[in-house]
């Protein structure tokens, strides 16, 4: 009974008159565009911080963290790229893997950087 009155009262007015469905239509739009728009901006405001920023002011990892960084998983992947980069940056770096053959090798292809490294 009370479906059937909710159907007479509230939906068929509102499916009979194209103005109101216009408008609820140009809600919903208009909520999804914003929505889109403000992740687009903030995704673009995340690209520029990460790879924009440091390059226009870069970080000095040494004199915010300290000399020395410790990478464990570095043999391969995430830890391997953080191990590049932070050699780039000038700083010494523990290595921590389970292959002393791995651990080598990186410790050689780094070998160009000025920095200490120890592997474990
Ligand atoms: N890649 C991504 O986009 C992503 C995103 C979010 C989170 N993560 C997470 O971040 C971590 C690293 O990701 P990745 O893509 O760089 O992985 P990956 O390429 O598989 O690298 C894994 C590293 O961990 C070491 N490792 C694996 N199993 C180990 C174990 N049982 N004991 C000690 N060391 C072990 C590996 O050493 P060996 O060379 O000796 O095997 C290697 O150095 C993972 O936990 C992953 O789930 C990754």
């Amino acid at each position: 009974m009370k479906m059937a009155e909710f159907l007479r009262g509230t939906l068929l007015p509102l499916i009979s008159d194209g103005n109101s469905i216009r408008q609820v239509l140009l809600v919903a739009g208009l909520y999804f565009s914003l929505r889109k728009g403000f992740s687009f901006i903030r995704s673009g405001y995340e690209a520029f911080k990460t790879f924009g920023l440091p390059l226009v002011w870069p970080r000095n990892f040494s004199k915010e963290y300290g000399q020395w960084a410790v990478v464990t998983g570095c043999t391969r992947g995430m830890g391997l790229c953080f191990v590049q980069e932070l050699a780039k940056k000038g700083m010494d770096i523990v290595l921590i893997g389970r292959s002393i053959h791995k651990l080598t090798k990186i410790a050689a292809d780094i070998s160009n950087h000025d920095v200490f490294l120890l592997s474990i």
